[in-house]
């Protein structure tokens, strides 16, 4: 089966500094730039609730702003306590300025 692609937004909403948070068919997702390639990862955190998105980019990994959890963002892998698990990731393309995920 092939995969259903959603817009996630804008390729100008996206920096290496600022990922971009998005809510994708009902989804919160986050999409990352770290060294000119893009990740999305399942956007809330699993230790509580807050949106990973709006945390710090620190390198190639995003720390959760509300406790430190840190997670690795090309393979969603907690590299951080207390996050608890690690994040499902999500493929990603761009196309022209859209940046778009596929969930299933
Ligand atoms: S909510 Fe993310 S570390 Fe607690």
């Amino acid at each position: 089966m092939s995969a259903t692609w959603h817009p996630a937004g804008s390729l100008a909403e996206l920096t290496e500094d600022q990922p971009l948070t998005a809510s994708v068919a009902g989804k919160e997702i986050g999409v990352y730039k770290v060294a000119g390639a893009y990740y999305a990862l399942e956007d809330v955190c699993p230790h509580a609730h807050a949106l990973l998105s709006q945390g710090f980019v620190e390198g190639d990994e995003i720390e959760c702003p509300l406790h430190g959890a840190k997670f690795h963002i090309p393979t969603g892998r907690c590299t951080k306590e207390p996050g608890g698990r690690d994040l499902r990731s999500y493929p990603v393309r761009v196309e022209g300025d859209t940046v778009l995920v596929a969930l299933d």
